[in-house]
């Protein structure tokens, strides 16, 4: 199977660029997120690897083979590709029995009977679906429904998937499911896919490697944790995690050999390791720092900033703490909250271990502080 390699895509509706120069190097084997807020252009760039789209400008190659090039006035038909494609509103056909739907995309390539049943009933054993493959889509689950759709697609033996939001339609429970089944499957098979999700969840717990979209540019391209560690930008920072990570503004500042954020309304010292911050220049500057990296205590401690416990939720495994620094609300999650109370006093400490600074301006990632160690 080869990897798909796109280059400066561009595609323009009126004045809008949909895609603004994407580049993306997608390896064989990957399931690889396209993962953005809704009109970023995740839609876009995968109708145009399956040959829906013809772009402005760019090109599009499996492997070393040219499938898309708007310069060479050059695209394969869809047909011709190799792809498979399970979207949002994934269409079985309801007539038709388990059997009869998996079985259709070979009947179109006018396979032998013998043929399509094994396929049929290898690829429906794959999914767990072989017992249901007299049954009609009306008498199955929507997780099981979902398997037929997927099993239509395999069947084929494609080059790339290209899925699109294929979970939406499920509630939360089987969505968790589909979810590590999907994963699963992925593994099993060794198959490419590409996937396109608006949900940073489904985007962290499946990807191997994840695209961030905003307005048809790329923000960033990483392994999961690599943008949750090391977020690239203001946008990706604020876009990845769950409550998001707080933002202070603040002006970075030296004094007698030590490092200072000023937030206006109070200090935080930095540690020694911080100081390579060009303070000239960033000098104003927001810092990130994650909910489960808000550390909270009755006690005044050293370096801390002072606030009240605004709303304590209980989200079943943890708490969040919305905590009112006075002229601005941060929230810590915690594991447990031990007796603190809303209305209480609290002193804050922030893991130094990982800080992100993000310069006011550029939105760019300036430093963050050594997570490992
Ligand atoms: N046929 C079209 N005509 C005009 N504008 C379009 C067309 N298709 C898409 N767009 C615009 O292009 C941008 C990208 O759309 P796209 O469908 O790729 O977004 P998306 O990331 O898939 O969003 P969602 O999460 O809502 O599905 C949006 O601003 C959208 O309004
Ligand atoms: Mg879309």
């Amino acid at each position: 199977m080869p990897n798909v390699k796109i280059r400066n895509l561009v595609k323009k509706y009126g004045d809008i660029y949909a895609l603004d120069k994407i580049n993306l190097d997608i390896n064989d084997g990957e399931l690889f997120i396209l993962l953005g807020p809704s009109g970023c252009g995740k839609t876009t760039t995968l109708f145009s690897v399956a040959g829906l789209i013809k772009p402005d400008e760019g090109e599009i190659w499996f492997g070393d083979h040219l499938i898309t090039s708007a310069e060479r006035n050059y695209i394969e038909r869809p047909q011709d590709r190799n792809i498979a494609m399970v979207f949002q509103d994934y269409a079985i056909y309801p007539h038709l029995t388990v059997f009869k739907n998996i079985a259709f995309p070979l009947q179109i390539i006018n396979l032998s009977r013998d043929e399509i049943k094994k396929r049929v009933f290898d690829t429906a054993k794959s999914l767990g679906i072989e017992d249901l493959l007299e049954r009609k889509p009306k008498q199955l689950s929507g997780g099981q429904r979902q398997r037929v759709a997927l099993a239509r697609a395999i069947v084929r033996e494609p080059n790339v998937f290209l899925m699109d939001e294929p979970l939406s339609n499920l509630d939360a429970k089987l969505r968790v499911f589909a979810r590590a089944e999907l994963k699963r499957l992925h593994k099993k098979l060794g198959i490419t896919i590409i996937y396109v999700t608006h949900d940073q969840i489904e985007a962290l717990s499946m990807g191997t490697t994840i695209a961030i979209l905003n307005k048809g540019k790329i923000e960033q391209v990483g392994k999961p944790d690599s943008i949750y560690n090391f977020p690239k930008n203001l946008f990706v920072a604020g876009f990845i995690g769950s409550p998001p990570m707080n933002m202070l503004d603040g002006s970075l500042k030296k004094d007698n050999g030590n490092a200072y954020l000023d937030f206006g309304f109070t200090e935080y010292k930095l540690l020694n390791e911080l100081h390579q911050i060009n303070t000239v220049k960033h000098k104003e500057i927001v810092l990130g720092i994650r909910p489960e990296d808000v550390l909270m205590s009755k006690e005044i401690v050293n370096n801390s900033v002072r606030a009240i416990i605004d709303i304590i939720e209980p989200m079943g495994r943890e708490f969040e703490i919305h905590l009112d620094l006075g002229k601005k609300i941060i929230i810590s999650v915690m594991r447990k909250i031990e007796n603190f109370r809303i209305g209480d006093e609290v002193y804050l400490t922030f893991n130094d271990k990982k800080l992100h600074f993000f310069d006011k301006k550029t939105g760019e990632n300036i430093f963050t502080s050594n997570y490992n160690d």
